[in-house]
């Protein structure tokens, strides 16, 4: 798959082991970075990273930051982008089955490295239900057609 990454400052240490992780299973990443340890606002590089998924270069998304969730917030003013912020795998997996969730976000400072991965494993592993999930996922995209 094509993988859009993302992170702030807080995030770095585990969007690089994501990186690593999702190359060495043969997926292509693009990186929007950040790629240093300057402190820096996660709506930038959030942004950037939704964008791509949302006019469909990349697949999906994994963004990081310190807890996960303003870089998902942001992710979700994205016209198109379903987000969700993760820090379990029953969590991961169901966003997928039920929400069709378009991307994650996870947070350094709440999940450690090991189960991080096993996160962006069980998310990626899943797929959508359709059916009545449809139904309800059709209805958030009213919800943002007649609000954004
Ligand atoms: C940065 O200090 C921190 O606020 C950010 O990484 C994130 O946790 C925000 O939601």
């Amino acid at each position: 798959m094509k993988i859009a990454l993302a992170c702030d400052h807080g995030g770095l240490n585990l969007k690089s082991a994501i990186k690593k992780h999702l190359e060495k299973l043969g997926h292509e990443v693009v990186d929007f970075g950040t790629n240093t340890s300057d402190s820096v606002d996660y709506p930038d590089f959030s942004e950037k990273a939704a964008n791509s998924v949302a006019e469909g270069q990349t697949e999906c998304g994994i963004l990081v930051c310190g807890t996960g969730i303003g870089i998902g917030i942001a992710a979700n003013k994205v016209k198109g982008i379903r987000c969700a912020t993760v820090g379990d795998t029953f969590s991961a997996r169901m966003t997928k089955a039920h929400n069709n969730a378009n991307m994650i976000a996870l947070g350094e400072r709440v999940t450690g490295i090991g189960l991080g991965l096993d996160i962006v494993d069980a998310y990626l592993n899943s797929s959508f239900e359709g059916g009545r999930h449809q139904n309800r996922v059709d209805k958030i995209t009213a919800i943002e057609n007649k609000n954004l």
